[in-house]
């Protein structure tokens, strides 16, 4: 029997549980409160070119989620990204090269999620704020616009944890979990030069002081650009300058980014300041994705593992392998 079932949140988990269960002949709906879908999986459109703003790259350990992979690689959504890659520590700036796989969504982050998208059916720009039961133990979508949605007979919430628990309020349990899971903020510089900067450097693991992470967006497959550089804070720097204006925040990033690269930074052609309220989950937990079959609701997300990419597939694909074992 083919279910109604809704998806919140069009970020890579709730994608990724949408299309099992399509899969698996249910008529399934995302929902997204933003314009487009992804999450953070972000790309800004610039005409200086396309920035990742979120995630910079991922890995795939998990055998289920390289086999999907090869299927992404095939249909180019995805590259393997091989950058020149370098730390920056004590000793200073050294290269740090290894043997990890790393990939990118092609010829920007939003590429791939789009793609995974073709075929599911998504309600953008709509903010879902509440669940409400039917006495049929189907669920009705509230938006912010005062807007019902459904009935759905099951409800998938596959947000951040902060914007889960209100929607996980009829399944206590689901909402108490949820709520002690703390999500770090992180802010995001994006950068072009007319030419480019003098170094070898396409990334560099940071890890301290204000950046946590640099990459030569424009070194990426695809990024047909002029020279172009993505910055990432470290989490204990954003929640310390959470509501600094925009303009100082670019300003100590870059400075510190000139540091890093010991080259003297010159003009930018385009600067881009972005805030994360819930750039990732502060721990690790081995949740896999959260039920309540009685009630028909699950969640998922990366904070049902640990913030990475891999994991909030592999979130998704666990809360909807739940789904389908109980029918
Ligand atoms: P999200 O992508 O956050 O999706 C949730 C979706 O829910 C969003 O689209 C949001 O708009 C929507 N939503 C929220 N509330 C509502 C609501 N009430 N109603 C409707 N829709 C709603 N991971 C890596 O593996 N490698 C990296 O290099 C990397 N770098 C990162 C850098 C940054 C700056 C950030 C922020 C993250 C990075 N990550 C990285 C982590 C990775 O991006 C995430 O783990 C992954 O994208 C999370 O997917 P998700 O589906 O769990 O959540
Ligand atoms: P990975 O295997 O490349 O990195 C794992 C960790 O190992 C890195 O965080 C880094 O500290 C270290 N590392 C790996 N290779 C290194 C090298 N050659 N030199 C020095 N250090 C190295 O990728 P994985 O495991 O898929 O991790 C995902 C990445 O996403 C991490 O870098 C993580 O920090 C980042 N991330 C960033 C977020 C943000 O808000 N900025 C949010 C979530 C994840």
């Amino acid at each position: 029997q083919s279910l109604n079932i809704a998806i919140i949140g069009a970020g890579l988990s709730g994608i990724s549980a949408a299309r099992s269960l399509a899969a698996a002949g249910h008529a399934v709906v995302l929902f997204d409160k933003s314009r487009g879908s992804g999450g953070r999986l972000s790309s800004k459109r610039t005409e200086f070119g396309n920035f990742d703003l979120g995630a910079q790259y991922f890995t795939a350990r998990d055998h289920g989620f390289r086999q999907e992979l090869k299927t992404w690689l095939d249909a180019r959504y995805v590259e393997e990204w091989t950058p020149n890659l370098y730390q920056y520590d004590q000793n200073g700036l050294q290269l740090s090269a290894d043997n990890q796989q790393r990939f990118v969504g092609y010829p920007r982050m939003t590429a791939w999620s789009r793609g995974l998208l073709e075929g599911l059916e998504l309600v953008s720009s709509t903010r879902i704020e509440k669940l409400q039961a039917q006495d049929d133990g189907q669920w009705l979508l509230l938006d912010d616009q005062q807007q019902t949605h459904g009935p759905f007979a099951r409800v998938v919430v596959a947000t951040p944890a902060p914007q889960a628990v209100p929607l996980l309020a009829p399944a206590s349990q689901l909402a108490q979990a949820a709520s002690q899971v703390e999500m770090l903020p992180g802010w995001t510089l994006a950068l072009s030069f007319a030419e480019p900067l003098d170094t070898q450097v396409d990334a560099c693991f940071v890890r301290q002081g204000p950046i946590d992470w640099i990459s030569r967006n424009s070194s990426k497959p695809g990024r047909e650009q002029s020279d172009s550089w993505v910055i990432q804070s470290t989490p204990a720097w954003a929640q310390e300058h959470l509501d600094t204006d925009k303009d100082s925040i670019a300003g100590s990033l870059q400075a510190a980014f000139s540091e890093v690269l010991g080259i003297k930074v010159p003009a930018t052609q385009f600067s881009h300041v972005h805030r994360w309220l819930y750039a990732r989950p502060g721990q690790q937990c081995e949740w896999g994705a959260l039920a309540a079959p009685e009630l028909g609701l699950y969640a998922c997300g990366d904070w049902c593992l640990g913030g990475r990419v891999e994991n909030a597939w592999l979130s998704g694909q666990q809360a909807a392998r739940t789904l389908l074992s109980k029918p």
